[in-house]
């Protein structure tokens, strides 16, 4: 590995319940329920996915303006939720990873589907551990499409075959997988697959 490649959202820090609870909130004005067994179709999912995702749900069919305006409702809501956001906020064992491979020589990338990425990377204290960044506003093609990782590698300057990726959603190890690095699953409930290796948090890897 010259090269490791973040996913954000539940690998770094467990920002699905914010997400969760504006999602959640935006749902019930509209008159529905929405509930955490949907919200986890929701991760590595783009936000216009992901309401368009949630409208099914509730049966709901919105012109493209619509769905903006909501998007932008619950995006509003998510980041006064991430106010909450600190140094405690990161999954255990995250920030001595990161130290490690940093101390290891190797280069440090984030990958997210996120376009509030570098505001948590900045709540959280740790934008200067990384060499790169491309999240939700990088990129125009969504997990489990390459392209985030392919971007990740190429401004490490590394053969995506050099990289390992850190993933808790299947579309991001499968797109993982199409970009031809190695995978390592962030996985505590034991649901994902395809991986090369499976661990609960950062923690488990030092
Ligand atoms: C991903 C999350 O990291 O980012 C998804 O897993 C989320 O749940 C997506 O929808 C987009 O996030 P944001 O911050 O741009 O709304
Ligand atoms: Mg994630």
């Amino acid at each position: 590995m010259k090269g490791a490649i973040f996913d954000l959202d539940g690998v770094i820090v467990d920002t699905a319940v914010y997400h969760y609870a504006a999602w959640k909130e935006l749902a019930a004005a509209l008159g529905f329920e929405f509930t955490e067994a949907d919200n986890e179709r929701l991760k590595g999912v783009s936000r216009m996915r992901s309401l368009e995702i949630l409208l099914s749900v509730g049966n709901i069919t919105a012109s493209q303006e619509q769905k903006e305006v909501w998007a932008a409702e619950k995006n509003s809501r998510y980041l006064k939720l991430l106010e909450n956001l600190n140094e405690n906020s990161l999954l255990p064992g995250t920030k001595p990873f990161l130290q490690k491979l940093r101390a290891d020589g190797v280069k440090i990338a984030l990958g997210s589907a996120s376009k509030n990425a570098p505001l948590i990377l900045d709540n959280l204290g740790i934008t200067d551990l990384f060499d790169a960044i491309v999240d939700g506003n990088a990129v125009s093609k969504a997990k489990p499409d390459p392209e985030v990782f392919l971007k990740g590698a190429e401004l490490l300057n590394l053969d995506p075959a050099d990289c390992v990726v850190f993933e808790d959603a299947q579309a991001g190890i499968e797109a993982a997988r199409a970009a031809g690095c190695g995978i390592i699953a962030i996985d505590k409930n034991g649901i994902l697959k395809e991986a090369d290796r499976y661990v609960t948090c950062l923690g488990d890897l030092l």
